[in-house]
């Protein structure tokens, strides 16, 4: 299951990588989330919230910003909020970008 996930998202993110320069770094920036979320983005993290999938990506990017001043997020957002952290608003916009094409 782990090796199908690691293949998808290779094919994932050369398949952007090639098409697009600034959703390249969100590929490789997205796949330390997609133990949580999924490769497609489908996977409903941890059992609680909204899969990332078929979500704009100012949407997702003004959920991440969320988290980071704690202004967004459910019963598990500490996981979020202590992730988002490592994160500049470049990164976010870029990983934002990404999954909003999942
Ligand atoms: C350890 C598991 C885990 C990892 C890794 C993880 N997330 Fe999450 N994520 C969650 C959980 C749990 C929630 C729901 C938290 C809540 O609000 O209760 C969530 C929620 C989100 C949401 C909000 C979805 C919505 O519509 O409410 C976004 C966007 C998101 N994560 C993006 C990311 C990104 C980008 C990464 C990688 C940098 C990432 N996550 C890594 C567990 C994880």
């Amino acid at each position: 299951m782990k090796r199908i996930l690691v293949v998808m998202s290779i094919c994932a993110a050369l398949a952007f990588g090639i098409s697009a320069a600034m959703a390249a770094d969100g590929a490789a920036l997205y796949k330390s989330c997609v133990g949580c979320h999924g490769a497609d983005g489908s996977k409903q993290a941890m059992g609680v919230g909204h899969a990332v999938k078929g979500q704009k990506a100012d949407e997702l990017f003004k959920k991440l910003k969320g988290y980071a001043d704690g202004s967004y997020g459910g019963e598990k957002k500490a996981v979020m909020t202590n992730l988002v952290k490592r994160y500049s608003d470049e990164e976010m916009k870029a990983m934002a970008d990404y999954m909003s094409k999942l």
